[in-house]
């Protein structure tokens, strides 16, 4: 998998740890993270755009691992921070980012998230609709820089997982209605209407697409600032092809620079393709079943990775630090639900109880979508970096669990 190795007695190794010791120290089902990639990640975004645009700023998208040691991490290598709600400003804040490179989104803001944004001084709010315009006024105690969210109106591809560009989006204002819109803001004394923003959608690996929606915004009008989102795909099996970010920002910036001029301020947001690739989740396998079909069956599952069941998204899992023949087995998870997989037909090595799994590329919204199913703990974070661990986050305890809890009409 990316960013891991293995020692000379064949051990698997992320950041110069071994995974088996990171899973003795922190337990399992734990998030392991590669933080000397993850840095060396965020420095090459920002790098590669500021060499092809001087006036742009990468964005992390907090949404795909909102955590504020992540955030923070992101933040330290030079990069800004895109939120989508009060909770993600808060920990974007406590990771240590600064506001002036804070952009705020929402489709559906509430009076909060809008206050918290503005009481933050944060760089641009997204205005998705006529009720955020309403709001940002009334809260407003001086202008207030906004960017406004348009539908570029590109019809999905089928490759395209998941896609928010289409005319019937429920995110940004229809091509038809942003004229109005601009018009709208430019009377409110409150705003001050700074550039468009677009996002297209998650997990593209067509280039063209981005072509075409930033060629899709040129026609609203010239603007100072624009924010083209994220998107960009990453590859989770190895018939994955995806573009590097080198060849990303050179047709976003070739696109922008075409459409919508030289001298703009230009805003990225990437999140899966910042994140994914350097994290991997390890579990320890509880039993194995071996009959019609082989089930290994480990400690975590959808509870810490939704991916599989909500998107059908394809991971490649394996049995670490094993050798051995190898069988076709699917791997499960321990929650009551037939949709509980992590992988289906994968050729490990004949498992056993108490062998460690790890899912490689899961450091993209597997985090942000952990849940407590089956009164399940959500794992801890670890960062491993030049053979030592950090724990980022810690793992969930049944206290976490229980201190929301009011028992009502429970007898003592
Ligand atoms: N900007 C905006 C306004 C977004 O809505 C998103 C993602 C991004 C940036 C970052 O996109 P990325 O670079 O990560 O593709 N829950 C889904 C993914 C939802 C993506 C939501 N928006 C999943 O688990 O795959």
């Amino acid at each position: 998998p990316p960013g891991t190795s293995l020692d000379p007695a064949g051990r698997l190794m992320v950041g110069g740890c071994a995974v088996a010791d990171v899973a003795a120290e922190y337990g399992t089902p734990a998030y392991v993270l590669d933080e000397g990639a993850l840095r060396a990640r965020a420095r090459q975004y920002r790098e590669v755009f500021e060499s092809l645009h001087s006036r742009s700023m990468v964005l992390f998208a907090a949404k795909s691992f909102p955590s504020a040691a992540i955030i923070g991490a992101i933040a330290e290598e030079g990069c800004g921070t895109d939120t989508a709600a009060e909770g993600e400003l808060r920990l974007t804040l406590a990771g240590g980012q600064h506001p002036s490179r804070v952009v705020s989104h929402g489709n559906a803001k509430t009076d909060a998230d809008i206050r918290s944004a503005i009481d933050a001084g944060i760089r641009y709010i997204v205005v998705d609709n006529a009720d955020d315009v309403r709001r940002i006024a009334r809260w407003a105690t001086a202008p207030v820089p906004v960017l406004l969210r348009v539908i570029p109106e590109l019809n999905a591809r089928t490759h395209a997982a998941m896609m928010t560009g289409h005319s019937d989006s429920k995110f940004g204002v229809p091509a038809a209605a942003v004229p109005a819109m601009i018009a709208a803001i430019a009377r409110e004394p409150m705003l001050e209407l700074r550039g468009l923003h677009v996002h297209i959608g998650s997990q593209l690996t067509d280039l063209e697409q981005f072509e075409s929606a930033v060629e899709a915004i040129a026609r609203f009008g010239r603007f100072d600032v624009y924010d083209l989102g994220g998107g960009l795909g990453v590859r989770y099996v190895s018939r994955d092809v995806v573009p590097s970010v080198e060849e990303y920002a050179e047709r976003l910036v070739g696109a922008a620079h075409r459409h919508l001029g030289h001298d703009i301020e230009l805003l990225v947001e990437p999140g899966r393709s910042m994140v994914a690739q350097n994290m991997l989740t390890c579990y320890r396998v509880v039993t194995v079943k071996r009959a019609e079909r082989v089930h290994v069956a480990v400690d975590g599952g959808m509870g810490d990775s939704l991916e599989v069941s909500l998107y059908g998204q394809e991971f490649a899992p394996s049995i670490i630090d094993r050798s051995g023949p190898t069988e076709i087995a699917d791997i499960v998870g321990r929650h009551c639900e037939s949709g509980d997989y992590l992988a289906h037909d994968v050729p490990v090595p004949a498992a056993e109880v108490g062998d460690l799994v790890t899912v490689p590329v899961t450091g993209a919204y597997c985090y942000t979508m952990a849940n407590n199913f089956n009164g399940a703990l959500r794992p801890p974070v670890v960062f491993c970096r030049d053979g030592r661990t950090r724990l980022a986050v810690r793992r969930e305890t049944f206290d976490d669990l229980l201190r929301r809890e009011q028992f009502v009409g429970v007898r003592p």
